[in-house]
């Protein structure tokens, strides 16, 4: 059987100008526990970021703060040099004071910092996408946005973007800078952000569903999703990928995982082809079960 491949997600513009398949990958879960240190099996991590090329994934997601360092440091030693047509995108705007916590910080001067670090954690002279992790509500927003900005005039970062944001956020945003890019938890069953995804589609902007594998008690035996699943000879968080996947032209999904064989069940969600039948009951019962 031939290996799956995430060209077959189709492709996304970043900012209409850099091409992506648009099954990604997210590397949060390269870490340790709590997203602190180094991760419990090292080699597999490496195994799993080198895997990513041949299964056709060119849109890395992590963040400075993942580890914190470890992640973008982890990328860099599996696949620096990386790739033509590899786009890494990494966060700033978190800072950790241990396993499990995370503090937004906005400063102007920390956001800078970060940036430089990520620069040097990922070996790259310029940060194909930069994204702000959260508006941290201590500084003023534009403040934050303006030094976005500075970072696209500067050319430390080519591309920017959001994350955990609202469309009134995005709008304000885009009077200061282009946004490429909008990062919320969206999934099958957490539709909170359907808003947002419709202004992205309006406005070209790419949308990236964090935890996108979700699907609550829609996965227990006997639910719809687990039926579908069934008919399709796939695992139910292999469907929620598929759909999410056929929600919006515009999505991003970058699943998450330390292991090889996860990696490689993720990817092979792009070879599952929902009617359009099964899409309307899966987005029926997902927004039920999200409203319930
Ligand atoms: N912007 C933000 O605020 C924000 C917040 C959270 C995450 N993110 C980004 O979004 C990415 C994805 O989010 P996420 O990690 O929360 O959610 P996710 O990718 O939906 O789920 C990841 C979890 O599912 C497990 N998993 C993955 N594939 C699996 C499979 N095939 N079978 C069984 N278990 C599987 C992983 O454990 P194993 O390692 O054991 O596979 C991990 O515990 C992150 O990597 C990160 O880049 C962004």
């Amino acid at each position: 059987m031939s290996q799956p491949n995430a060209a077959k997600s189709g492709t996304f513009k970043i900012a209409g100008e850099t091409e992506v398949n648009r099954l990604g990958f997210g590397a949060m879960r390269l870490t340790g526990p709590g997203i602190w240190g180094e991760p419990q099996d090292r080699p597999e991590a490496i195994r799993t970021l080198k895997r990513l090329p041949e299964l056709g994934i060119n849109f890395i997601d992590t963040a400075d703060s993942y580890g914190p360092d470890v992640s973008e440091q982890l990328i860099c030693e599996a696949l620096h040099p990386y790739p033509s047509g590899m786009l890494i995108a990494t966060k700033g705007g978190f800072t950790r004071i241990g396993p499990d916590k995370w503090v937004a910080l906005g400063r102007p001067e920390y956001l800078v910092q970060q940036a430089h670090k990520s620069l040097r954690n990922l070996g790259v002279e310029q940060l194909g996408l930069w994204q702000l992790h959260r508006i941290d509500p201590k500084v003023p927003r534009d403040e934050q946005f303006a030094t976005i900005k500075s970072l696209l005039d500067t050319k430390l970062i080519r591309y920017a973007g959001l994350s955990e944001v609202s469309v009134e956020d995005i709008e304000a945003a885009s009077k200061v800078f282009k946004v490429a890019t909008v990062q919320n938890r969206y999934n099958l069953v957490d539709r909170k952000s359907e808003d947002v995804l419709i202004h992205c589609e309006h406005h070209g902007i790419g949308f990236i569903p964090w935890f996108p594998l979700a699907a609550g008690n829609l996965t227990k035996p006997g639910s719809i999703l687990d039926a579908i699943a069934k008919r399709h000879g796939a695992a139910p968080s292999q469907v929620a990928l598929a759909w999410v996947l056929k929600r919006s032209p515009v999505m991003l999904p970058i699943p998450g995982t330390s292991k090889v064989s996860h990696l490689e069940e993720n990817v092979a969600a792009v070879d599952i082809a929902l009617t359009d039948e099964e899409f309307s009951i899966l987005d029926h019962e997902g927004m039920a079960a999200a409203q319930a």
